[in-house]
């Protein structure tokens, strides 16, 4: 799946504004600067795929790129602080959960979490809303890169911890590093096996 053709399709700023639900969907959520934009790029290894950037709040769209015939991979704006103003923010939360509790053809969510940080309340909420909503997500540790051997342990202990009380969580947990590479070959062989049926 990932040896062929992604392109950008379109940014979403409403509901309405969705594409039609005849693919495989799978989107990235989590905090504003979590790396989003930056795994989807990894993931397909197209560097300027979805725009990046060290300023949170950066993704204001919620933005579906178009992998082979088949899939969408869906980057979606972040939670949490955001260097944007507070009406802006909130418009773009609320569609960015509205999408996460209402999309039919979503069929797993990625839920970013950082490696250094470790789930934090709004993720819980975040978490939550996806249990309500019966959307199967999966954790995604990110930036593994600038954690040490010590500190992987010790925030996948954490992780497991906090995700043993939602319904909807999938149970293995991924590590990834946008920088090195790391989860990649994994998460792309994930997202290929989540097929039409
Ligand atoms: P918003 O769109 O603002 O919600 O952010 P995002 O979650 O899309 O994050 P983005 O991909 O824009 O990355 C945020 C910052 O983290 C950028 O400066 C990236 O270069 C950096 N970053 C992303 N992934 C990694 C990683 O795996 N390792 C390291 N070291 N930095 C990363
Ligand atoms: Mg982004």
């Amino acid at each position: 799946l990932f040896a062929g053709p992604v392109s950008f399709l379109k940014g979403v700023v409403s509901m309405e504004g969705l594409p039609p639900g005849d693919r495989v969907e799978v989107c990235f959520a989590g905090r504003s600067n979590v790396g989003k934009s930056s795994l989807i790029n990894a993931l397909t290894g197209r560097k300027g795929l979805a725009r990046a950037s060290n300023t949170p709040g950066r993704t204001r769209e919620v933005n579906f790129f178009a992998l082979g015939e088949t899939h969408y991979l869906v980057d979606l704006p972040g939670y949490g602080f955001a260097n944007a103003p507070v009406r802006t923010v909130e418009r773009w939360q609320k569609l960015m959960k509205s999408y996460l509790a209402g999309r039919p053809n979503l069929r797993r969510a990625f839920l970013l979490i950082d490696a250094r940080h470790g789930v934090k309340p709004v993720d819980e909420e975040i978490m939550d809303l996806l249990d309500r909503s019966a959307v199967t997500f999966q954790l995604v540790l990110t930036k593994t890169d600038k954690i040490k051997a010590g500190g992987r342990k010790r925030v996948l202990d954490q992780v497991r911890e906090r995700l043993a009380r939602h319904a909807a969580a999938y149970p293995e947990i991924l590590m990834t590093s946008s920088q090195t590479g790391e989860g990649m070959a994994t998460l792309r062989a994930i997202i290929a096996g989540i097929d039409s049926q």
